[in-house]
């Protein structure tokens, strides 16, 4: 087995990692945008893949790599988890229906609420004992579901015909042209003072250093992790300010 993901804020890493962890301690656990992701898919037959939500449809950037390695899918069982802040529909079926495609079998789909990433705009936002309360909430679920797995029965959640309905007219079909290809919104402002700990975090390489100031190249897969981790607030995305510029740490035990 194993397990791949995209994750802005860590929730989805935290939540796959969780779970596969209690299912095959040594499966290899890979975010998407390390080189061996697509090398170990070759080789591997299960294999688990997870990502949060966007518009109720699949991250471009998860999207990309299911068809940049439309050959690899053939005979492989998937699991799919998603993440989400409110509402999926079929966030799982939207990446079954492209993996079926190309000869996947879809071995069920799971969906946890977590805390909201969009960092800049003010809908969806809680405090933060209701964060730690959904946080803990998706745990005893990850916890329920590892044991429903390991009796072979996966929960499949987001992969029936209503689901598909739900995701698409309740929202996807309003929202389809923010996950068509990689954004251009991201936006860096006057306080960046050129720290370049968004070049590092960012899965698509987006930003760059340019005579001190962080520019970005129009290639931003909306993942948050930038506007996160800046230091000086610097980076907005679908907003024009940052509000609440959580990640799964704020929620977890400090070490
Ligand atoms: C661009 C964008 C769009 C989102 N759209 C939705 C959505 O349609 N429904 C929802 O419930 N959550 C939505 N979210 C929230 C995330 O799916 C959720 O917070 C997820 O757990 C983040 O996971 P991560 O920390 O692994 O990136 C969206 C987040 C982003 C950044």
């Amino acid at each position: 087995m194993i397990a791949l993901y995209f994750s802005g804020t860590g929730n989805t890493r935290y939540c796959l990692r969780k779970l596969v962890r209690r299912l095959d301690p040594s499966a290899p656990i890979v975010p998407l945008e390390d080189l061996a992701a697509a090398a170990l898919l070759k080789k591997e037959k299960t294999v688990f893949l997870a990502y949060p939500t966007q518009f109720s449809n699949i991250p471009y950037f998860v999207r990309d790599f299911i068809l940049r390695n439309g050959g690899s899918w053939a005979g492989k069982s998937v699991f799919l988890l998603n993440t989400m802040g409110a509402f999926s529909g079929d966030g799982t079926g939207v990446a079954a229906r492209l993996l079926k495609k190309r000869g996947a079998r879809i071995l069920g789909g799971l969906f946890l609420k977590m805390p909201d990433s969009v960092a800049d705009v003010k809908a969806l936002k809680k405090s933060h004992e209701r964060n730690e309360a959904i946080v803990r909430a998706a745990e005893k679920e990850i916890e329920a579901t590892a044991l429903s797995i390991k009796e072979g029965r996966y929960p499949q959640q987001g992969l029936g015909l209503w689901a598909h309905m739900a995701g698409l007219f309740g929202q996807r079909l309003w929202f389809l042209g923010r996950t068509r290809g990689y954004s251009d919104r991201l936006k860096v402002s006057s306080a960046c003072e050129g720290c370049g700990l968004c070049v590092e975090s960012c899965p698509t390489h987006n930003l760059s250093l340019v005579a001190g100031k962080a520019v970005p190249s129009g290639r931003c897969a909306m993942c948050y992790r930038c506007v996160v981790h800046c230091p000086q607030r610097a980076i907005t995305i679908l907003g024009k300010e940052v509000i609440d510029p959580i990640k799964i740490e704020d929620f977890l035990p400090k070490e």
